[in-house]
């Protein structure tokens, strides 16, 4: 029997992905709110550079992984104009479902899929770029999806990856407090769920830090990987071009 983590819990390698699901399917319906708040709204701030380093064009494929409730696809969807295209996918259908309706009310319909990031249904160099933001964490072969990632992006595409990371030490201890003392309470009264929220400060622990993602990065098929450190290292944007 393979193991690995589910937060600091070590769970069989089979299990990981049906307890994950059970997070994103009690959190769906919150999930935005919940992020503004844990946030303080920064998570805009996050993404809002994701998709200025993207630098995507008129005509441009993206594909968006773990695409959740949207933000990504949705900044993506006016930028490709009409004749590219933005496909909106995660492995959680109510994470989609309230991606979709977000997407619709915004005017902005795009192909939608339900899919595992370890095992995409597309050919092989079908996109421009590739984007996972606050994804990764929760998969269970980072270095399968990963391969992935690298397999269905174009020679020259770029890959983002917009996660939680390892903060600078002198914000540890508070940075500690507010995750496991502040942020499963949020939880508790805003989705009526702790228990998720205290996964979410747990699988950022136990996430792999800046270099050793940029390492699985070049391992899994990326030449040129750099990170931008964002927030003191709450988060990192990693981005990888495909050689
Ligand atoms: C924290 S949410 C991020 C949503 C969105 N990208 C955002 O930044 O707001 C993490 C998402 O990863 C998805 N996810 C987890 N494992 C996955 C996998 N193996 N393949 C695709 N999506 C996955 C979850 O269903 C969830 O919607």
């Amino acid at each position: 029997m393979s193991t690995t983590h589910f937060g600091f819990e070590t769970v069989d390698e089979h299990d990981k992905a049906r307890r994950v699901r059970g997070v994103f399917d009690s959190v769906a319906s919150r999930y935005d709110l919940m992020n503004d708040l844990m946030s303080a709204g920064l998570h805009r701030a996050w993404k809002a550079y994701t998709v200025m380093v993207a630098d995507v064009r008129p005509g441009m494929s993206v594909l968006d992984i773990a695409g959740g409730t949207g933000d990504l696809a949705l900044a993506f969807a006016s930028q490709v104009g009409p004749r590219g295209r933005v496909v909106h996918t995660d492995i959680n259908v109510a994470m989609l479902e309230q991606g979709r309706s977000r997407l619709i009310d915004a005017g902005v319909v795009l192909p939608t899929l339900a899919c595992d990031a370890e095992a995409l249904p597309f050919g092989d160099e079908q996109f421009d770029r590739v984007t996972v933001a606050f994804g990764l964490r929760n998969m269970t072969h980072k270095d399968r999806a990963l391969a992935e990632m690298s397999r269905v992006l174009k020679p020259g595409g770029k890959l983002l990856v917009l996660e939680f990371s390892t903060v600078a030490r002198p914000l540890r201890k508070l940075y500690d407090w507010y995750s496991f003392e502040v942020l499963p309470r949020l939880g508790r009264w805003v989705a009526r769920d702790e228990a998720s929220y205290r996964y979410l400060a747990e699988s950022i622990r136990m996430h792999p830090d800046q270099r050793a993602l940029k390492t699985l990065m070049q391992q899994g098929g990326f030449g040129h990987v750099d990170y931008h450190n964002l927030t003191g290292g709450v988060v990192a944007l990693h981005v990888g071009i495909k050689c």
